[in-house]
């Protein structure tokens, strides 16, 4: 069996431990700092292996030790948003803890396929990257899958049609100026374009860029788990089981879409080997242009984190 090692047992990464074990995609470890916490979680979850038969090992544990030799390394842990909060606005506590966590993950799981996951991502994958100086495909960010199931999701209830008929594309940072490609989103393989008007689309757009925002006004005290999870637990299975999804993913860009240096919701082509390939898409100038847009506030957060993790 593979292994997963998830930092952060919080609500995001015990979720995604249910969907891997449910899917016995890979035995997983949870880690967290809180003591007993990632224990209970874990003895928890096994307690429900007779029904469950998940046949894959979880472990709970407060030692970075435990994530020895992992294939994939998720990284969940941070404070999560609060109303009013901005994705960006977590930066500077959980830029601290993806320090300390890529430390770890270079020491214990070099061989390790990295998922960011904990806000502000395309900053935090950022930071893990230079902690471990892994190579670029290596370390992949979730936000692309979780923003485009919403939109799916947005777009199938306002159809009336079953959500999995309809697959669609959300690029660029993770954060209030996502953008959702209505021209790459079709419904039972016909355009979105021909089945909806444009001020239908650009509401079911402009929900998608605050559902996450949504949750937290509901929740107030912290963010989605079920969605988020879900979408981290695709892209493990597509790395544990060398799946070559095409997905929407935070990816390291080199010159692609025009930005370089920076982690960007870009589609993707994830397998075991972590990012494999990034597909260009043409672009209308108005896409082009929102794409710009969400790059430079990345590109602004990236600036200040060497500051942070000085
Ligand atoms: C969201 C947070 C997890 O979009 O980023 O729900």
């Amino acid at each position: 069996m593979k292994k997963v090692a998830i930092i952060g047992a919080g609500n995001v990464g015990a979720t995604t431990a249910y969907f891997l074990a449910k899917e016995r995609i890979a035995d997983v470890v949870l880690l967290d700092v809180v003591e007993g916490m990632p224990q209970s979680k874990a003895e928890d979850f096994l307690h429900a292996g007779p029904l469950q038969r998940y046949n894959v090992e979880i472990t709970g544990s407060t030692n970075y030790e435990a994530m020895r030799d992992a294939d994939v390394v998720v990284h969940t842990a941070g404070i999560p948003r609060k109303p009013g909060m901005d994705r960006l606005d977590l930066m500077k506590t959980n830029a601290g803890i993806a320090k300390t966590a890529g430390q770890a993950i270079g020491e214990f799981a070099p061989n390790a396929v990295v998922v960011a996951v904990a806000n502000p991502l395309d900053i935090i994958a950022l930071a893990i990257l230079r902690e471990t100086g892994f190579a670029l495909r290596n370390i992949v960010g979730m936000a692309g899958i979780l923003d485009s199931t919403r939109f799916s999701y947005f777009i199938a209830q306002e159809l009336g049609v079953k959500p999995e008929d309809v697959s669609s594309m959300v690029l660029g940072g993770h954060g209030d100026s996502m953008v959702p490609l209505a021209r790459y989103t079709s419904v039972g393989g016909f355009p979105l374009t021909e089945l909806l008007d444009t001020e239908t689309i650009e509401r079911l757009v402009q929900r998608t860029r605050t559902g996450g925002g949504e949750i937290v006004n509901y929740l107030k005290k912290g963010s989605a788990f079920y969605a988020p999870g879900a979408s981290v637990a695709q892209m493990v299975a597509a790395v544990i089981l060398d799946r070559k999804r095409l997905v929407a993913a935070s990816a390291y860009l080199r010159g692609e879409y025009g930005h370089r240096g920076i982690f960007f919701g870009v589609p993707v082509i994830l397998g075991k080997n972590g990012v494999e390939r990034i597909i260009e898409l043409e672009l209308t100038d108005e896409e082009k242009s929102a794409l710009d847009l969400s790059a430079e506030q990345v590109r602004h957060a990236a600036n200040n984190l060497d500051e942070l993790l000085a």
